[in-house]
């Protein structure tokens, strides 16, 4: 058995001048995921379910545990004094975070700190998202915007915690992507998957079907296609989606398979974060052998305008994106 810290020490070596910053880093990300698994396996004993009574700056609902993430994600990353800043899709602005040791930090860290919210009250599997970069500005300046909104081809790390049947942190430092399950009795992440690569064909699509009259062309076109019947590429595929990115990109990352939130009526830039959501899922696709587009672009070669930006999704194994990219281009602009 090898837990996550004897993962990252051992990968360490291979970098005669790493300084342990990023592992101890990822050591206070994965503290804040124990104390989250902790408290959704009791939530419907403990006083975390439902809303919290207002909506975050994108004007969506904000849950309890919405909440409750972002505060125990942003005190662990504070405490151990590695981060300069952090920003999260629950803030309206970044937050600098103060103090010698901030100040001298290298990395700044992006979050969904909980991810599938319609889910939480639900008893379905939620997640958090990390994105990791390291600053621009000077050490000895403050840290701003500009450090948040590099193109996710600059991410350092990157990576999400999946609370599902068990729960599992999975991250990439540019190095494949390796998968760690939580055995809760010792309190440790053990390496359960090492170098996970999409299997080479998928069958599996995810998308909010019920939004479909408000699909792009393209995306129609493409489901139809899923559908159809064809022995040689196992169409019809299956279709499962569980509204929870986290959950749904894990199983098709596991599985072989498509996840796709394209602009809508109701969302024309997408529904999904480009900072929180898709560059951390982007790295960890391509890292894991499979591909990450806006429908025509790739994803980590996007310069953010702003920090909560959205943009269309289509991610999972690499033939299907590039079908999926195939049929936007036959159908533009509709
Ligand atoms: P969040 O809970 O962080 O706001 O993210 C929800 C996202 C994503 O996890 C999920 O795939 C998608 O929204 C589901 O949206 P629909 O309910 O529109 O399908
Ligand atoms: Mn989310
Ligand atoms: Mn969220």
């Amino acid at each position: 058995m090898k837990t996550l810290d004897e993962f990252i020490v051992e990968k360490q070596q291979d970098f005669p001048h790493a300084t342990g910053e990023l592992t101890a880093l990822l050591s206070a990300i994965k503290l804040g995921a124990k104390i989250i698994h902790r408290d959704i396996s009791k939530a419907g004993l403990l006083d975390i379910l439902g809303s919290h009574g207002a909506n975050n700056i994108q004007g969506e609902v904000q849950m309890k545990l919405d909440l409750y993430a972002n505060n125990i994600f942003k005190a662990a990353l504070k405490a151990r004094g590695q981060v300069a800043g952090f920003a999260s899709e629950e803030e309206e602005n970044i937050v600098i975070f103060e103090g010698e040791r901030a100040e001298k930090a290298r990395y700044v860290v992006l979050m969904d700190p909980l991810d599938g919210s319609s889910n939480i009250d639900v008893n379905v599997s939620v997640g958090s998202i990390f994105s990791i970069y390291r600053r621009i500005t000077p050490i000895g300046q403050s840290v701003s915007e500009k450090d948040f909104l590099q193109p996710g081809s600059a991410q350092v790390a990157a990576g999400y915690v999946v609370y599902g049947s068990s729960t599992m942190l999975v991250y990439t430092t540019g190095c494949g992507v390796h998968a760690f399950t939580y055995d809760p009795s010792l309190g440790v992440f053990c390496l359960s998957h090492e170098k996970v690569i999409y299997p080479s064909s998928g069958c599996l699509y995810s998308i909010n079907e019920g939004n479909s009259i408000q699909f792009p062309l393209g995306v129609k076109k493409y489901i139809q296609y899923c559908q159809e019947e064809d022995a040689d590429t196992q169409r019809p595929y299956n279709s499962r989606y569980i509204g929870s990115l986290v959950a749904d990109f894990h199983r098709n990352l596991l599985k072989g398979g498509i996840y796709i939130y394209p602009n809508t009526t109701y969302h024309p830039e997408g529904k999904l974060r480009l900072l929180y959501e898709c560059n951390p899922m982007a790295f960890l696709a391509e890292q894991a052998g499979g591909k990450a587009s806006n429908g025509s672009h790739r994803i980590l070669d996007i310069t953010p305008e702003t920090l909560h930006q959205r943009s269309p999704f289509f991610v999972g194994t690499e033939s299907m994106v590039k079908d999926s990219e195939r049929f936007m281009t036959l159908y533009p602009n509709q």
